[in-house]
């Protein structure tokens, strides 16, 4: 009788056994920092995307190593190491500070602020379809050989995340959480910025946009030709279509190709080099690569702007009219803009306005709200450790006096005790004074800054909080 009643038990827990190592889940939140991580890993090695984007003119420029396959373990450390601004010196700034997800992973300031509140060189990049770039080189000078090589770079760079590695090594093996998250990825918990690199690598590879009002209507029509209509798109939006795939009119897809709109190399696409910044030429040191960078997906466009290396076009009626007629002369610019031959003038499309509506209206299409809102690749931290879009939050924290004569109090109410950067702008946005400090309150004293309207910028975790302030 005992043994017909043991008989279940014991198999129920067999097949809990089996179960439980059947089905990997990603380690247990630890106490600290809160992680918010699925009980189950989420998808990220196998992502099924729709048969458009399965075809081998894009598949071959997977940039994914023999050597670092992406796991769903491996992204998850990606994912969690992208989200934490225990990465840069002082706390502050994540990846994600300046790849911002509601944004097509990039950000919508002109240059990036970096840890200690200075600029980066260059416009933030997009990271959906990173992994589609056949040749692996990253930036837009193309100066990382790898995305693994790339990963390390901004925690290193000394505007960015200012970070030594053999520190940030030590500080991650302090934490609760990682050393159970390497081992995961792993196999043992040994933290090393190599596996940090794979890591971020195998998250940014997961980054795929495939969900856009394009995609939907692509795949109702998966035979038709690239510059034929799509029945799901609009007769404007098809309209930009041709222009966009026609050789013979816009001839975008020369460079924005592949369903992926990514192309195999760099180029010289007509912008004026007003400010020299001399592109993929500052690292090979050719005349013939002056002036190229690489090009990006145009997948999710509308949400990427300012645009370019430079983000010196606001608006996508801006980049269409550089097109239309604004082609810059260049030795090297690319023969796919010029006219005639590889030798000729640049071109002028002198398109009309119904075509440069219905570009735009194309280029509108590609966005993927699916793709931003994706959980996948959001936060992991509960008290949302970084940067998804904070709007300027005027409670949780006090400056008073204000107006201010010889100094001003900064103290915090409701944050949880943590690093701040601190800075001081004048109100056309110039760096005055930057600081950080950890607890609940700083006294600003004033350094000559003459009488008048001033910005309090205080950031932590990735998130920033503005107030306006005035010196008497
Ligand atoms: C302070 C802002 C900032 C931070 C922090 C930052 N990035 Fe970037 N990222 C940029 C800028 C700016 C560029 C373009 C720089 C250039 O090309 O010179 C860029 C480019 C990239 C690219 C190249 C994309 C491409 O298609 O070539 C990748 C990948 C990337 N970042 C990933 C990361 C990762 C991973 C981290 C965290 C370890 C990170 N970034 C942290 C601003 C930042
Ligand atoms: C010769 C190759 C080439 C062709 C053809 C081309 N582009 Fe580009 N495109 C580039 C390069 C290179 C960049 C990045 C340049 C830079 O930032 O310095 C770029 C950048 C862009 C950007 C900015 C993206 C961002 O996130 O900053 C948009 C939008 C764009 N192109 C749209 C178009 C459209 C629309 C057409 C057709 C009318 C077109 N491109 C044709 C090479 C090309």
């Amino acid at each position: 009788m005992l043994r017909w009643l043991l008989f279940p038990v014991i198999l129920a827990f067999l097949l809990c056994t089996v179960l439980a190592w059947r089905i990997p889940s990603p380690p247990a939140p630890s106490a600290g920092d809160c992680l918010n991580l699925p009980e189950q890993y989420f998808n990220y090695a196998h992502i099924e995307l729709p048969a458009h984007l399965q075809t081998p003119s894009l598949q071959t420029l997977d940039n994914t190593p023999d050597g670092n396959p992406t796991t769903d373990a491996g992204a998850t450390l990606g994912r969690v190491l992208f989200y934490d601004s225990k990465l840069s010196a002082n706390q502050t700034v994540a990846c994600a500070s300046c790849h911002k997800q509601a944004l097509a992973f990039t950000d919508d300031a002109t240059l990036s602020t970096g840890f200690e509140g200075g600029f980066t060189g260059r416009n933030s990049m997009s990271l959906a379809m990173a992994r589609f770039y056949a040749n692996g080189h990253f930036f837009w000078d193309e100066r990382a050989a790898t995305l693994e090589e790339q990963t390390l770079m901004p925690i290193q760079d000394p505007v960015e995340m200012g970070m030594a590695l053999d520190e940030l090594e030590a500080r991650l093996a302090n934490t609760d959480y990682y050393p159970a998250l390497f081992e995961a990825a792993f196999g043992t918990p040994e933290i090393t910025s190599d596996r940090m690199a794979m890591a971020m690598a195998q998250f940014v590879r997961s980054i795929v946009s495939y969900r856009s009002k394009y995609d939907l209507a692509r795949q109702e029509a998966p035979e038709a030709a690239p510059d034929a209509p799509l029945p799901g798109l609009t007769p404007e939006e098809n309209l930009g279509k041709a222009v966009f795939f026609s050789p013979s009119r816009g001839n975008c897809s020369a460079c924005h190709g592949t369903e992926g709109f990514v192309a195999f190399g760099a180029f010289n696409n007509g912008l004026d080099l007003v400010y020299a910044d001399p592109g993929k030429a500052g690292i090979t040191f050719s005349q013939q690569d002056i002036g190229l960078f690489k090009v990006p997906s145009l997948r999710n466009v509308t949400l990427t702007a300012p645009y370019m290396h430079d983000g010196r076009f606001t608006t996508l009626e801006e980049v269409v009219d550089h097109y239309d007629t604004g082609l810059a002369a260049h030795p090297n610019l690319s023969q796919f803009l010029r006219e005639g031959s590889a030798t000729g003038p640049p071109r002028q499309l002198n398109l009309t306005t119904a075509e440069k509506t219905g570009l735009i209206a194309f280029l509108h299409s590609l966005t993927d709200t699916a793709f931003t809102s994706d959980e996948r690749w959001s936060d992991p931290f509960c008290n949302g450790a970084s940067a998804a879009v904070e709007p300027v939050k005027q409670d949780g924290w006090r400056v008073f006096p204000n107006p201010a004569s010889s100094m001003v109090n900064v103290h915090i109410d409701a944050l949880p005790g943590q690093a701040f950067a601190l800075m001081l702008r004048n109100a056309e946005g110039r760096l005055l004074y930057y600081t950080y400090f950890e607890g609940r309150s700083y006294q600003l004293k004033r350094q000559g800054w003459p009488a008048g309207l001033y910005f309090l910028e205080m950031s932590s975790r990735g998130k920033r909080w503005v107030k306006q302030i005035v010196w008497q």
